[in-house]
């Protein structure tokens, strides 16, 4: 059945959600309070890099299903309205829910009777309780539909979950069936549950992912001390179908919008319930020392010694988005560690297919890995781009000044690199087991 959608916030949730909904066969007002931003939608205009995301803004709009506006009375006639705003990192790790809030306050002003209330983005959990008394107004159901969308994949994930959750009190199981059938005919496991458990899963998943990769970072660690290798120990384990081969590649560190975000958050959700959730606690120190462990890697592998001098010393970097398919430098292990090397007197050249520029006082971002290796004392790999596997290894090695490359992310084949001339060093792994 055909939903009249209204979307407040066109960032990569709202934006997503509104062109996915509208592929989906619904009509879809999308609000933001960005004139601007409004304007460049209105025309096609997408900034966000998520593949397939442009074709289905450009498509709905064609067809008339899809338009945006910075004027919330356009709401007044929709069924559905998604809450698609930021909830930043806020004071000691609690998430800033003011924007939120300050919207919520709008809309009982706005909105028709009936008209279901939605939290997309990631709320704290107490939220839809939260929201329900904010609004004031029994007549607009709240339900908790949180997104699990991967950046650099939003599209696909959007249209293919491996799961749609779907939280709200008994009272409103109507309303929550109505925001499952927007999704249509679906393979995704459809769950009904409470708002608490709802909000709690989306904290809880992305939690889990953080542990998962501080746990093989500090595995790494433990490999290179006794001569095993962690590419193997992480296949080994990942074919253990209960823990699963996603998540266990060690590198700089997790980072992006969320996983910081959301660890923090959720241990700030069991202080306030006096549950000692140390294991968070624990995860995010050993993501923090990831970064310097990089940066000592690579001042021994440069100078010989872990705390060998890197002043004037040219650095090669391949990456600085915080992980592949995205441009996105938002609390970036990779430009984590370019500011430390530049701290440490290092000069530096950068290239990332995403990236155009960031400070220039750090690095100077060239649009040709090639340039990258020119009189470089080493190559550096800090975001996980497939196509560096397909560089011209030789060529990066001839306008090297030293073939030394540090891969940070376990991305190239140590052998290929090393038949190409470079001294090769991996996280993890022992360069004397080196045999394929
Ligand atoms: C994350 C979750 O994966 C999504 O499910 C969630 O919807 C999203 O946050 C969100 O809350 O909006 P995203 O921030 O796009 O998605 O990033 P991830 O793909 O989870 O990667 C996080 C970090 O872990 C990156 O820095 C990545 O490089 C690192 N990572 C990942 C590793 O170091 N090793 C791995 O094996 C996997």
């Amino acid at each position: 059945m055909t939903e009249r959608v209204g979307v407040i916030g066109a960032g990569y949730v709202g934006l997503t959600s509104a062109a996915c909904f509208t592929h989906l066969g619904h009509e879809v007002v999308c609000v933001d309070n960005d004139r601007s931003k409004v304007d460049e939608l209105g025309r096609g205009e997408v900034t966000i890099a998520e593949p397939g995301l442009t074709e289905l803004v450009r498509d709905g709009l064609s067809c008339g299903r899809l338009r945006f506006t910075t004027d919330g009375r356009e709401l007044s006639d929709v069924d559905v309205v998604l809450l698609c705003l930021p909830t930043p990192k806020g004071k000691d790790g609690d998430p800033d829910v003011r924007v939120l809030e300050e919207v919520v306050a709008t809309l009982p002003g706005l909105l028709a009777p009936g008209c279901v209330v939605v939290t997309k983005s990631t709320v704290p959990v107490g939220t839809g309780t939260r929201l329900a008394e904010l609004l004031g107004r029994p007549d607009l159901p709240v339900v908790s539909n949180p997104e699990f969308l991967r950046e650099g994949h939003a599209v696909e994930d959007f249209l293919n979950p491996d799961r749609i959750v779907i939280g709200s009190v008994p009272e409103n199981r109507a309303a929550a069936e109505r925001v499952a059938a927007l999704y249509g005919e679906t393979n995704a496991p459809l769950w009904f549950t409470d708002p608490a458990s709802a909000e709690l899963a989306k904290y809880a998943s992305n939690a889990f992912l953080a542990l998962k990769v501080s746990y093989v970072n500090v595995l790494a660690e433990l490999c290179e001390h006794y001569g095993a290798d962690i590419r193997d120990v992480g296949r080994l384990m990942g074919l253990d179908s209960r823990i699963g081969p996603a998540f266990l590649v060690p590198g700089p560190g997790w980072g992006g919008s969320c996983l910081p975000k959301d660890t923090a958050a959720l241990l700030r959700t069991a202080e306030h319930a006096g549950v000692d959730f140390g294991i968070l606690r624990d995860a995010m120190k050993a993501n923090a020392r990831q970064r310097a462990a990089v940066v000592r890697k690579i001042r021994r592998a440069i100078t010989g010694v872990s705390d060998g001098s890197l002043s004037g010393i040219r650095i090669g970097l391949l990456g600085l988005a915080f992980k592949a398919g995205t441009g996105d430098l938002r609390d970036s292990p990779a430009l984590a560690v370019a500011r430390e090397l530049a701290r440490s007197g290092a000069v530096l050249t950068a290239y990332d297919p995403g990236v155009e520029t960031v400070e220039p006082d750090i690095v100077q971002v060239v649009d040709d890995p090639y340039l990258v290796a020119k009189d470089a004392a080493a190559l550096v790999v800090l975001t996980e781009w497939p196509e560096f596997r397909e560089l011209d290894w030789e060529r990066l090695a001839a306008a090297t000044e030293r073939a030394v490359v540090v891969d940070a992310r376990n991305l190239l084949d140590p052998a290929a690199v090393a038949e190409a001339g470079f001294t090769h060093t991996g996280l993890g792994t022992d360069p004397n087991r080196r045999t394929r």
